[in-house]
């Protein structure tokens, strides 16, 4: 039988969430306990793709798709040999939240309404798990998408197979209304937001580099690490043109971070400016909510 992120005890498991999957309403902070070191930031190769986890996929119908999600077992993934998912490493990529699909809903509507285009972008999805909003990047034109999560196991077990199964039937159907893949870089990496832009597109002092589009949902959770992912976004961000879509609950019970939060930490730093593209109040969480950054 396939065991639900339920079945193991917490504290063997999670740092910050809680163990209902489907609620999505509160996380847990063990964060007085102190924590081990993040595990080192590595680029994850489309070769490591995990043989010894069974992937099993499910539709998803979200933003005009039908993408595909895969399923885990995490008791497989928790069991591979040289795991960093041990306790205080987990973030929680292995589930899919709530948030990664109003993103991409409203990624949708954007490109409907004529305020968004990923054709030939440079997009990075920030702390992806499944990664289904950069899939849909990948979907709608994209030129290159990098993805990052905190373990190397969710790329290998979850985010890799993700993207070889949607693009490979997306390419199957070639249907008129996907405009992509065609050519498109995809890469994955690991790592803290403390670290992880020495492997991504930034630093570099050209003005060209840098992502046109970085995506987020569900990353802010944790009040102590909204100024390295702000940091992180700030060094990765195309300037002038590039914009930042980040979905995430106002506030997350238990520990405090929320989209409110973050802003606060944006407006302090008065480099971007915020405007609020979604609201989801649909009763299955706390509010939801899309915001959108560019630089002022
Ligand atoms: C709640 S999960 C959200 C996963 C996915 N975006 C979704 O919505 O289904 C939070 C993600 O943020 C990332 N994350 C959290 N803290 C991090 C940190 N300090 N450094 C790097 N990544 C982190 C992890 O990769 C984790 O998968």
């Amino acid at each position: 039988m396939e065991s639900k992120e339920s079945d193991i005890p917490k504290e063997q498991i999670f740092r910050l969430f809680d163990d209902k999957p489907t609620s999505g309403l509160s996380f847990l902070d063990f964060s007085e306990k102190p924590l081990p070191p993040p595990p080192p930031c590595r680029e994850v190769l489309d070769s490591e793709v995990s043989k010894d986890v069974k992937y099993n996929v499910e539709p998803v119908n979200v933003g005009g798709l039908t993408l595909v999600k895969g399923r885990v077992n995490t008791q497989e993934v928790f069991a591979l040999a040289n795991s960093d998912l041990v306790p205080g490493k987990y973030e929680g990529g292995l589930k899919l939240w709530e948030g990664s699909l109003d993103l991409i809903t409203a990624l949708s509507s954007e490109i409907k309404d004529g305020r968004l285009s990923f054709s030939g972008k440079q997009v990075l999805e920030l702390g992806c798990g499944h990664g289904l909003p950069g899939i849909f990047a990948c979907l709608k034109g994209a030129s290159t998408v990098h993805f990052q999560d905190f373990n190397a196991e969710v790329l290998q077990c979850l985010t890799i197979p993700n993207v070889i199964a949607n693009i490979e039937k997306n390419s199957q159907h070639s249907a008129s209304h996907v405009e992509g893949p065609t050519n498109i870089e995809t890469r994955f990496f690991s790592g803290d937001w403390s670290e992880v832009d020495r492997l991504l597109s930034c630093h570099q002092p050209d003005q060209a580099s840098g992502y046109d589009v970085i995506l987020m949902a569900e990353t802010v959770y944790s009040i102590s690490a909204l100024p390295n992912l702000f940091k992180l976004i700030t060094k990765c961000l195309r300037n002038p043109d590039g914009v930042v879509y980040m979905a995430a609950k106002k506030y997350y019970f238990g520990v405090g971070g929320g989209s409110r939060r973050f802003l606060s930490v944006v407006e302090k730093d008065g480099v971007f400016a915020s405007s609020l593209v979604a609201e989801v109040a649909d009763g299955s969480s706390n509010v939801r909510e899309v915001w959108k950054l560019h630089f002022k």
